[in-house]
């Protein structure tokens, strides 16, 4: 064995170690979130993948989840994004309230979801605390996007996690927070493939702003992006 070939084999194994202890606490947390979330494996494997990215490659900014329901994927985010040493904040918006009315670009079937997935921020905040989050570190912002967005304001975004499903409630997700986002920042969209409103207001929202960054696809429904430059 070369001398040289001493910290490279070190590094390797510092490499492993990581590797091994990041799928050790993304299994954790899969367990800890399997009955809080409407997520199936692949995208939970996913959104804990983008989560580590963001440490991993230190890209700044705040995380931000529309649509948390019972807070499942909002546990992936604020258990990696509140221990991380840049100063992130995790903010959740939500009404709480069931989800809001489709419109005919939902499709067909949205309607019977109309007031369905009603949840609260004191059930999400219990799972957040038992998930191992820094609570002071999470903002929890109750009411509809249309109200709710208005009253924030966050300048730098490192992940943007889309889970609102309906074509509205998507396409403002997009124009009040796609600027934010920073270089080397991460949008994703858990409804692009289920919900033909999702997918609408994502393509036309790339083909407004000529948008040629790679969707890169989950499963059958989720979808992410890199805003490359
Ligand atoms: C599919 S659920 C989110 C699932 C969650 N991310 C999980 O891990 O299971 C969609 C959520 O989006 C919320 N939502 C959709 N449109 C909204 C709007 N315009 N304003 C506020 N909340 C909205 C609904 O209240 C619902 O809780």
């Amino acid at each position: 064995m070369g001398l040289c070939s001493f910290p490279r084999q070190t590094l390797n194994l510092m490499n492993m170690f990581k590797n091994w202890k990041s799928r050790l606490t993304e299994k954790r947390i899969a367990w800890l979130i399997r009955h809080n979330t409407m997520l199936g494996p692949e995208r939970i494997q996913n959104l804990s993948r983008l989560a580590q990215r963001i440490e991993d490659e230190q890209i700044p900014g705040d995380v931000i989840e529309c649509g948390v329901y019972k807070g499942g994927s909002a546990a992936i985010f604020a258990r990696l994004a509140t221990h991380s040493r840049l100063p992130r904040t995790v903010w959740l918006f939500d009404s709480f309230q069931g989800m809001p009315p489709a419109t005919a670009a939902d499709g067909p079937e949205a309607a019977s979801w109309v007031g369905n997935l009603t949840s609260s921020p004191g059930r999400v905040m219990r799972l957040l605390r038992r998930t191992g989050v820094d609570l002071s570190r999470v903002r929890i912002v109750p009411g509809l996007f249309q109200d709710t967005f208005r009253s924030v304001h966050i300048p730098q975004i490192a992940l943007l996690n889309i889970d609102a499903d309906w074509y509205e409630s998507v396409k403002l997700c997009l124009e009040s927070f796609y600027n934010a986002v920073v270089p080397r920042g991460f949008i994703s969209f858990d409804d692009y493939g289920d919900w033909p409103g999702c997918r609408l207001a994502v393509d036309e929202f790339f083909q407004n702003r000529q948008l040629s960054f790679p969707l890169h696809r989950v499963d059958h429904t989720a979808h992410w992006f890199q805003k490359l430059g």
